[in-house]
């Protein structure tokens, strides 16, 4: 094998969800919503919440877990692992941690932040280790714990969000190259419409010498805002994977997006003019679990069959940043 050009195949993936749930009944007890609202804007039924007592590396090493003994692989064997997150348990990182209770003691692991479109660009940066033939058994970690950092007073955002993780294991291979295409963009120009930022106040150290201390605040979002650039910039992104995958929209097998609402999926697969039986949605069970979005809806559709060994995956994340991604990709071959 080349080492610059070396393949990747997607060979395993998992997923760990919390058992707590609470519907759309329960949320309508704490603020003025409803389960219609929620029914019909957003698609969401329920959404699954950590415990206290769960941590975020706790279930990002469960998912990767699952992803290794699919691969039939042991964690000794994986040389990178990337989690991609914004809730991490520690601002430092929670990747080395992941690497620890894993037992990955050959890997070297990092935290990657890109929102809801961090499992997306953790996926093509591990294909760029794998094809520089620096890296040959990566996991890929897409873990959120959303609830930690929500105002369980505001109906806007309360309603949306779902903790959990989800993984995949890639591997450099000598067959086909399974990740066919992919593009990624950034726009800070509309950072302010979606935020879980620091704020502080100021503390004087002594004369002309300030700092600022405090903490994070829950997240904010502008949904329209949002909801506009998703439907317009999720499909380009899509297209463009395509166009570099030399492939058209009608031989996609699957479409599986970051799980924000289900009218934004109807639109952009619509748009793709991709039938809705090839798409993929969890959001019903799940909600909005951000960066674990897309590999919980993989693992979910590889475990019950509908996801065949060779099928062809359309998947694009997208959310604050503003960030958005799409990678093309055969799932494991
Ligand atoms: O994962 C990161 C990416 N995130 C996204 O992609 C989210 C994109 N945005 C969306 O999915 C949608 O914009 C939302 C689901 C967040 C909101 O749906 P919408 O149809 O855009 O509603 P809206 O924000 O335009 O609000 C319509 C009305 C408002 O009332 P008024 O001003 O018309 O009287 C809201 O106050 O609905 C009200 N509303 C609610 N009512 C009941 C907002 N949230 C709720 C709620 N229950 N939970």
């Amino acid at each position: 094998m080349n080492a610059l050009g070396a393949k990747i195949a997607i060979t395993g993936c998992g997923s760990s969800i919390p058992p707590q749930v609470i519907t759309n009944d329960d949320l309508s007890r704490l603020v003025d919503t409803s389960d219609e609202w929620i029914q019909t804007r957003t698609g969401i039924g329920r959404r699954h919440l950590a415990s206290p007592d769960t941590s975020l590396s706790d279930i990002s090493a469960q998912a990767a877990q699952e992803a290794i003994t699919m691969a039939g692989l042991t964690p000794r064997d994986i040389d990178l692992i990337i989690l991609a997150t914004s809730t991490p348990d520690d601002l430092f990182g929670s990747a080395a941690k992941v690497q620890h209770l894993l037992g990955a003691s050959n890997a070297v692991a990092f935290d990657l932040t890109a929102a809801c479109s961090g499992f997306v660009f953790a996926l093509i940066t591990a294909a760029q280790f794998i094809r520089t033939g620096v890296y040959q058994r990566v996991v890929v970690i897409g873990a959120d714990i959303l609830s930690r950092w929500m105002d369980w007073s505001d109906r806007n955002t309360c309603v949306l969000f779902g903790d959990g993780a989800g993984a995949v294991v890639c591997q450099a291979t000598l067959r086909e190259d399974c990740l066919l295409g992919f593009d990624m963009y950034s726009d800070g120009k509309q950072h302010h419409s979606l935020n879980l930022s620091y704020k502080g106040q100021q503390k004087t150290l002594k004369e002309k010498v300030n700092i600022s201390q405090g903490s994070y605040h829950p997240i904010t979002m502008n949904g329209r805002e949002v909801y506009r650039f998703a439907v317009v910039k999720v499909p380009e992104v899509i297209e463009r994977a395509l166009v570099r995958a030399g492939i058209s929209s009608e031989e996609i097998d699957w479409l599986i997006l970051h799980q924000a609402n289900q009218r934004i999926i109807h639109a952009v697969a619509q748009r793709l003019d991709i039938p809705s039986e090839k798409v993929i949605a969890n959001l019903e069970e799940c909600g909005n679990t951000s960066a674990a979005s897309i590999p919980i809806a993989l693992d979910e559709a590889v475990r019950d069959g509908r996801i065949k060994m060779g099928d062809i995956i359309a998947s694009s994340g997208f959310g604050a940043g503003l960030t958005w991604g799409a990678v093309i990709f055969r799932w494991g071959i």
